[in-house]
């Protein structure tokens, strides 16, 4: 076993971690207060340097980044905002199903332009009724000729109004649960595909979250993904890929609070004497850096193992509710640290505790993947 990086993804890390700190960093403050994706601004430059579409191997244009790169890059982007690193992390979801299940043809069609022209893709599963319980969705996709008409409403869709493609989940065989999902993308710009409400939210507010709404929306059968019948599967296998990166996102943003809360401590000067001097901060300090070294090294377990072609489905979940529970708890030790000046807006901790939250709870609640590791361990 050897915890270095190749040199390679060591080369990969340094450019995330410098654009993260020029494009990103300097102006987290300002998306978050604007609750806006900041599309124009950043999105060409993500696409220059290649980081927009990490999923896109390379037969499509993409730069093909193997599991830990890719989280490595993850992290360094949320370090610089989580908003930002769920927008980025939106294309990879909406394209996994594309790559996991889509044919060369649908692959290169749907794909290629998210590397060669900064288009956007989102996943759409979540629905109001059916959230942690996938099956239980009430989206329709009924078969009418050589094409699917769809119908229902999809909830919570990060880089909803924004995307190019939508990776859509719905039943096409009612009364049959998880047997009868079936996936299909839906290109932006079909008649009856609707934005609905953007969410206001606590945190992530540089990301777009949307209902996204169908209308007898038509799309041609060669849109399917595998088979019908494949969907459930399909957004398990999904999520098995991505969970691991946003354990990497919230590993970013408790490194994000944890360094400005050492370097404030080192600063901050009471009864006399600098903070981390005083033992009930530095435990803090030790507990902030033992729990993000523990959560990264569970974020590159499971990409190593995603790497090996192993299973990695428990690690998965491991990794997301472990990394995300340590962030959530690293920005509210920050925020203690940082103490009034941590709750004012004039310093970031504020906003990476708001970002930490969402991460315990999108792509299946920490409960959930409790429930997933169970499952696993039970059987
Ligand atoms: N890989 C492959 N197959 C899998 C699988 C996996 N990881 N997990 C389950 N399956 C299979 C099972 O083996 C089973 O197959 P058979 O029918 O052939 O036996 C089938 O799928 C059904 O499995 P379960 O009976 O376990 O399914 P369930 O209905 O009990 O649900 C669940 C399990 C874990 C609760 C699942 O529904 C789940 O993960 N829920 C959370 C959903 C979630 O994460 N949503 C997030 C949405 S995306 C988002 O948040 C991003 C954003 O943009 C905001």
């Amino acid at each position: 076993m050897d915890f270095r990086l190749n040199e390679d993804q060591e080369a990969i890390r340094r450019l995330a971690h410098s654009f993260a700190e020029k494009e990103i960093r300097p102006y987290a403050a300002d998306w978050d207060e604007a609750e806006k994706f900041p599309r124009e601004e950043l999105a060409p430059k993500l696409v220059e340097v290649g980081l927009w579409a990490l999923a896109v191997p390379e037969e499509h244009g993409g730069m093909d980044l193997d599991a830990v790169t890719s989280c490595l890059v993850t992290e360094e982007i949320a370090w610089g905002c989580g908003g930002i690193a769920t927008s980025v992390g939106g294309n990879s979801l909406g394209s996994y199903p594309i790559l996991i299940a889509g044919t060369f043809e649908q692959r290169d069609r749907f794909l290629r332009p998210l590397v060669e022209q900064g288009n956007m893709a989102a996943f759409a599963l979540t629905e109001p009724n059916a959230g942690s319980d996938v099956s239980s969705m009430s989206t329709t996709a009924r078969r009418e000729g050589d094409e699917y008409v769809i119908n229902g409403a999809k909830c919570f869709i990060t880089n909803g109004g924004l995307a190019d493609i939508y990776s859509v989940f719905a039943t096409t065989d009612r009364g049959t649960g998880s047997k009868g999902i079936s996936a299909i993308v839906v290109e932006k710009g079909t008649p009856g595909l609707k934005i609905g409400k953007k969410e206001k939210k606590m945190g992530i507010r540089a990301s777009n979250t949307t209902e996204v709404i169908f209308e007898d929306v038509r799309v041609p059968v060669e849109n399917l993904l595998g088979q019908e019948g494949d969907g459930f599967k399909l957004a398990m296998k999904t999520l098995d890929i991505s969970r691991p990166s946003v354990a990497a996102q919230a590993v970013g943003v408790a490194r994000a609070a944890y360094e400005t809360a050492l370097n404030y401590a080192k600063e901050r000067v009471q009864f006399g004497k600098p903070i981390a001097t005083f033992q009930a901060i530095q435990f803090m300090l030790a507990d902030m850096a033992m729990g993000i070294e523990t959560a990264r090294l569970l974020v590159l377990k499971a990409a190593t193992l995603k790497d090996q072609k192993l299973p990695y489905t428990t690690e998965s979940a491991m990794c997301k509710a472990y990394a995300t529970d340590m962030a959530m708890k690293v920005t509210t030790d920050a925020v203690q640290i940082l103490g009034g000046y941590g709750y004012s807006r004039e310093y970031p901790v504020e906003k990476w505790m708001r970002d930490a939250k969402i991460m315990q709870i999108y792509e299946g609640t920490n409960q959930i993947q409790r429930l997933v590791i169970a499952n696993q361990i039970l059987r």
